[in-house]
C-alpha cells in the first residue's frame, strides 16, 4: 500500500469511528448518497433484477405482515422487503398446502449454540404461512406495488403453491387463480414473486424423496409462468435446506436454473424439537453449499443470501460467495440492548450496526479488502457488486473486474 493510500485509509477509519458514534441516534437522511460521498463506496446491489441502493433487505415472515411494518422499513431505508408467504388457493378457496396456513402467534427470540460452539440467535415459532384472508393479502400486495413503483423501496409478494407427490400432477387451477389475482392486485408490468420452499416443508414427509424435491425445483417455474399466461413474471425460488447432505443441496441448485433468481437458503429443520432454526449452523451450511457449487463450476441465476446475517462481515461472506444482496429476519428481532444504536426502529438500528460498525461493519470489511489489495477502486470507488462478480459463476450481467487481483481464498 502506498503512503498516500494508507493515510487516506487511516482517515476513513477515523471517520468510520466518528460516524458509528454520531449515527447511533439517527442515520443520515440519504444513507447511500452519504456513504458514497464520505467513503467513495458504492453499495448498489441487486435483488430479483431490481437495482437497489444497498444490499440489505427484509426476508419474508412475521415482520412483513402490514403496511405499518413496510412503512417503518421504508423510513429506515431498507433496500427491499419480501411480504409474508401466502398459501395459494383456487377460486373456491381450497388450498392444497392449507396445512401451512396455521395460526400461531408466539415467537421466541432465543440464543442458539451451533455445532461449532458459536453463540447466535434464532427465532422459535410454530406458525407457517399468511393466516388471514387472501383478500387482505391482495390489499397488502397493492401497497407493495405502490411502494415499488414510487422507487422508495422494492416490495415483493411471496407464495407457497401446490407441490405434488411424484407421479401426481401440479394443481394448475391453484397456480392460475392465485397468480392471476396477485398480478391484478400488482397492476401493470412484470409481477415479481418469491416462491417459498419452507423449512417446515423440509421437515414434512413430502420432502423425504430427493427426486420429488428435484422435480419441484425443475418444474415450478414453468408452472408459475404458464399460470400467469400473458403476464410476465419475475420469479425467485427461495430454496429450503433439505434434510440431505451438501452434495444433494448442490444438486438442488443445479436444477433450479430456470428461475430468474434464487434466495439461498431458508432455515434448517430440527426434527427433535419440530421447529425451524437459524444461527451459525445455518450460515455455515449455506456458505459451505455455495462454496461447493462454485468449486464445481455450476452456473446459477443471480442469487440473494439469507440466514444468520448478523454483521457486515457476514454480508461480506455471502457477497464473496456470489450473493448480490441479502435478506434478514432474525437480526431485525433482537432485544434492543443487542444493537449499538440508542434510538430508532429495529431496522434502523440494524442498518447502523451492519454498515457502520468500525470492526464488523460492511464498510470496515470493504476497506479491509482494499487494504489487502483484494478489492480495487474503479473510478475511485469501491463497489459492493464487484464482490459477487469477482469470482462467482452466475449469470448476472457482468460488471468490469476490479482493478486489482481477486479476492483471496474464495476461488
Ligand atoms: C418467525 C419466522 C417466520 C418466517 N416466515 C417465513 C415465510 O413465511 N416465508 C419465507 O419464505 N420465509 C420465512 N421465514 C424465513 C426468513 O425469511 C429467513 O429466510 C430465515 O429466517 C433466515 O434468515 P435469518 O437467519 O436472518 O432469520 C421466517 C422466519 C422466521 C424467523
Amino acid at each position: 500500500m502506498s503512503g498516500t493510500q494508507s493515510s487516506v485509509s487511516c482517515e476513513m477509519r477515523a471517520r468510520l469511528e466518528r460516524d458509528f458514534e454520531r449515527f447511533k441516534r439517527e442515520l443520515p437522511r440519504d444513507l447511500t448518497h452519504y456513504i458514497r460521498g464520505a467513503y467513495r463506496i458504492d453499495l448498489t446491489a441487486r435483488y430479483l433484477g431490481y437495482t437497489v441502493p444497498h444490499p440489505v433487505g427484509k426476508a419474508s415472515g412475521q415482520l412483513s405482515l402490514s403496511p405499518e411494518q413496510l412503512e417503518t422499513d421504508r423510513a429506515a431505508g431498507l433496500a427491499f422487503a419480501v411480504l409474508k408467504t401466502v398459501i395459494a388457493q383456487e377460486a373456491a378457496g381450497e388450498r392444497s398446502m392449507g396445512a401451512w396456513a396455521v395460526h400461531e402467534t408466539r415467537m421466541k427470540v432465543e440464543r442458539r449454540r451451533s455445532a461449532t460452539n458459536r453463540e447466535g440467535w434464532t427465532v422459535t415459532w410454530k406458525g407457517r404461512g399468511w393466516d388471514r384472508s387472501f383478500d387482505e393479502y391482495l390489499s397488502l400486495v397493492r401497497t407493495a406495488a405502490d411502494l415499488t413503483r414510487s422507487g422508495e423501496m422494492v416490495v415483493v409478494p411471496s407464495v407457497k403453491y401446490h407441490l405434488p407427490r411424484l407421479g401426481e400432477a401440479f394443481r394448475a387451477d391453484e397456480y392460475r387463480y392465485t397468480t392471476e389475482r396477485l398480478s391484478s392486485a400488482w397492476g401493470d408490468g412484470e409481477l415479481p414473486l418469491e416462491k417459498d420452499f419452507s423449512p417446515t416443508l423440509a421437515g414434512d414427509e413430502l420432502a423425504d424423496e430427493q427426486e420429488q424435491i428435484l422435480r419441484w425445483l425443475r418444474e415450478v417455474p414453468g408452472e408459475v409462468r404458464r399460470a400467469a399466461g400473458d403476464v410476465p413474471v419475475r420469479l425467485a425460488l427461495k430454496l429450503m435446506n433439505a434434510r440431505f447432505d451438501v452434495a444433494f443441496q448442490v444438486r438442488m441448485l443445479e436444477v433450479a436454473r430456470s428461475a430468474d433468481a434464487l434466495v439461498l437458503f431458508n432455515r434448517l429443520w430440527d426434527p427433535v424439537l419440530g421447529v425451524a432454526y437459524g444461527g451459525h449452523d445455518l450460515s455455515e451450511r449455506n456458505l459451505r453449499v455455495l462454496d461447493a457449487s462454485r468449486a464445481q463450476g455450476i452456473t446459477l441465476p443471480p442469487f440473494t443470501g439469507t440466514g444468520n446475517i448478523d454483521s457486515g462481515r457476514t454480508i461480506l461472506r455471502y457477497a464473496l460467495a456470489g450473493c448480490e444482496s441479502v435478506q434478514l429476519h432474525t437480526f431485525f428481532q433482537l432485544p434492543l440492548s443487542e444493537y449499538p444504536a440508542t434510538e430508532g426502529s429495529r431496522p434502523q438500528r440494524a442498518l447502523h450496526a451492519l454498515l457502520f460498525h468500525p470492526e464488523d461493519g460492511l464498510l470496515a470489511g470493504m476497506l479491509d479488502l482494499e487494504a489487502q489489495e483484494a478489492l480495487g477502486r474503479r473510478d475511485g470507488e469501491l463497489r459492493f457488486l464487484d464482490l459477487p462478480n469477482s469470482h462467482s459463476k452466475h449469470e448476472s450481467p457482468s460488471e468490469a473486474k476490479p482493478e486489482k487481483g481477486g479476492i483471496p481464498g474464495v476461488q
